[in-house]
């Protein structure tokens, strides 16, 4: 078996712009990319607890509203190599960059439903339906050499305000291969294990997808858990990501010199919720200032406001003084007032998932040589 395709940008490059450049963005795949060339023979086969099954082709997804919604996908496992130094965690080494900003474009998944007969807002079907699976094309071994799938409560899924989508492009093109095409699913505020690429089926179930990415991977633990005690039911597939927080315009031991600095980076909350505010300290957290936070070019950034992309990142930026050798420090607060846990240890779990502590960077201050 050929082996998953994963990257990630430099973090200098990352936020360079508000939208991420398909290039750029980071690729997380667990099985061989699939190829599908038959796109007028392509369709998704909607099943389960409905009254008919239905094949889903390209043109009834376009046929839909189309909609352009701009959400920040993060692996669970970004930043996962900064955990692994504490103590030994499986997964793949990630640094910060695990993360991207697009617009994506598609049907909304609550239109496509409607059209099959569930109404706007349903937390349940007649049948029992509680939650939408995805299920894709590609294998992994995970799996057992079945396809990687996923799934979301239906009261997401039917409820048009969580803007899950069907989407079929990314930053205004077709999706390419490497994310989804021609198909995938986007759950906005979720982490990217979530958002199926390659979409294959949907199916109406009554219990959560049992798959090995929901039931044995992506949990988040205590620290107290190792791989000789570790029971996986006793805890949930993670769904929203905490707030988080990354200094991109740094690496972690930046040589530099004395004088004005650019600290910048992205800060994103998880499910709807924005970014209230991001501190920036630069000696190691003793005191903190308050970083400039922004979106779009020309339009002020105000958290849960109508104007702001609810989903997306926040980039921030403030220019400082460094005189000397020291560490800075981002933290974030999002409009729930949830803060970022302070110390890697605090929050290490043994899949190395959610790694939010605050982000530190060295920087070395030098006279000469640089
Ligand atoms: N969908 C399929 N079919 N196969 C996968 O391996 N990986 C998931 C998700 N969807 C995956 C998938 C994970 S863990 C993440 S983080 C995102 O896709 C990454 O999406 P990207 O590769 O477009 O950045």
């Amino acid at each position: 078996m050929q082996e998953p395709f994963n990257a990630e940008p430099p973090r200098s490059a990352l936020v360079s712009s508000y939208v991420t450049p398909v290039e750029l963005f980071f690729k997380r795949n667990h099985g061989p990319i699939p190829v599908v060339d038959d796109i007028e023979r392509y369709c998704v086969d909607i099943c389960g607890l409905i009254e008919t099954p239905t094949k889903l082709y390209m043109r009834d997804v376009r046929m839909l509203p189309k909609y352009n919604v701009t959400a920040t996908l993060q692996c669970a496992g970004n930043r996962r190599t900064a955990m692994s130094k504490t103590r030994e965690v499986r997964g793949v080494g990630w640094d910060v960059s695990a993360i991207g900003n697009a617009v994506w474009g598609g049907a909304k998944l609550a239109d496509v439903l409607e059209l099959i007969g569930i109404p706007k807002l349903t937390s349940s079907t007649r049948s029992g339906g509680k939650y939408i699976e995805f299920v894709s094309i590609d294998k992994c071994k995970e799996e057992n050499g079945g396809p990687y799938k996923a799934s979301i409560p239906l009261s997401q899924a039917t409820n048009p305000e969580a803007d899950v989508l069907l989407a079929y492009e990314m930053n205004g093109e077709p999706l390419n291969r490497d994310h989804g095409y021609p198909l995938r699913v986007i759950v906005p505020g979720v982490i990217g294990a979530r958002s199926v690429k390659w979409l294959d089926s949907i199916n109406i179930i009554a219990e959560e997808c049992q798959g090995f990415f929901m039931q044995k991977d992506y949990k988040m633990f205590p620290p107290s858990v190792d791989w000789d005690n570790i029971n996986w039911n006793t805890r949930k597939p993670q769904m929203d990501f905490p707030v988080q927080s990354v200094i991109c315009s740094l690496e972690d031991v930046q040589p530099i010199k004395p004088g004005k600095v650019t600290i910048s980076g992205y800060a994103v909350a998880g499910g709807d919720r924005g970014i209230e505010r991001v501190d920036i300290s630069i000696n190691g957290g003793k005191t903190w200032m308050e970083a400039t936070r922004f979106q779009k070019t020309g339009i002020p950034y105000i958290a849960d406001h109508i104007s702001s992309d609810k989903w997306a990142w926040v980039l921030f930026e403030i220019i400082v003084n460094i005189p000397h050798t020291t560490e800075i420090v981002v933290k974030a607060v999002d409009s729930a007032a949830n803060v970022q846990p302070e110390r890697v240890q605090d929050i290490w779990n043994l899949r190395g998932i959610l790694n939010t502590s605050w982000h530190r960077v060295h920087v070395r201050v030098g006279h000469s040589n640089m």
